[in-house]
């Protein structure tokens, strides 16, 4: 069993929020997305944030290796779901929410790549090593001139063993220095995520253009 199964089998799931994160809510609009795009919620779990996706005239792909997760996000939404097998993937849909069950490194993307894209715990949520290898599957799934929004988590990395693993602004220009342009709409304090015993936790909102090659 892996670690993310094990989380979700025994509910050990803080980073869970019971409403709309507000920096999604307030910065949505500078994405620039219009009704009927796709977005897609990599490493998803049963996020309410879907549903404000939704809320927007948004349709919803979602990449999640915990299938726990994904019955989750259907049956607390009271959503009718069918699954069906699409390229050897295990997709989960109740309009205008698809969730394909897979490990993001695994899964191979479609024709309908999305037009827009939002990560909120999902990079902090992998480990450092295998970040390139989730910016290319960010790549992979999105058009040219899809657009992001990223909200990072940076703290002293020896304070702590992720995850949530430390994400740092210099991280997201490197990572995303290849066919992106980046720009930084916010960077906040979390002194209430001190409790964790971290000296310093700041955390950084990005907008992310992929760049037509
Ligand atoms: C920290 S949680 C964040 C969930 C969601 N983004 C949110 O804000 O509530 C990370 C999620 O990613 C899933 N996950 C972790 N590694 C994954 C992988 N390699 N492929 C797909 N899902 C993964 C976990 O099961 C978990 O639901």
């Amino acid at each position: 069993m892996t670690f993310w199964h094990n989380r979700w089998q025994t509910q050990q799931i803080g980073w869970h929020r019971d409403a709309y994160n507000d920096l999604l809510t307030k910065h949505w609009r500078s994405i620039g997305s219009k009704k009927g795009d796709r977005v897609l919620v990599p490493l998803c779990g049963k996020s309410l944030d879907m549903l404000w996706f939704a809320s927007q005239g948004h349709s919803v792909v979602g990449l999640e290796m915990v299938e726990e997760a994904i019955q989750a996000f259907f049956e607390e939404n009271k959503l009718d779901v069918v699954c069906d097998m699409v390229n050897d993937q295990i997709h989960h849909t109740s309009e205008p929410f698809t969730i394909i069950e897979g490990d993001i490194f695994n899964l191979k993307a479609g024709v309908n790549q999305a037009d827009a894209w939002y990560d909120r715990a999902a990079m902090i949520a992998i480990p450092p090593t295998k970040r390139e290898a989730y910016v290319e599957q960010i790549r992979q799934f999105t058009k040219p001139n899809a657009v992001g929004l990223l909200i990072t988590f940076t703290y002293p990395k020896e304070e702590m063993e992720g995850p949530p693993f430390s994400l740092t602004d210099n991280d997201v220009e490197e990572l995303f220095s290849d066919g992106f342009e980046l720009e930084c709409l916010e960077r906040l304090d979390l002194t209430d995520e001190k409790d964790r015993g971290l000296s310093q936790v700041t955390s950084s909102v990005f907008r992310i253009r992929r760049v037509p090659s």
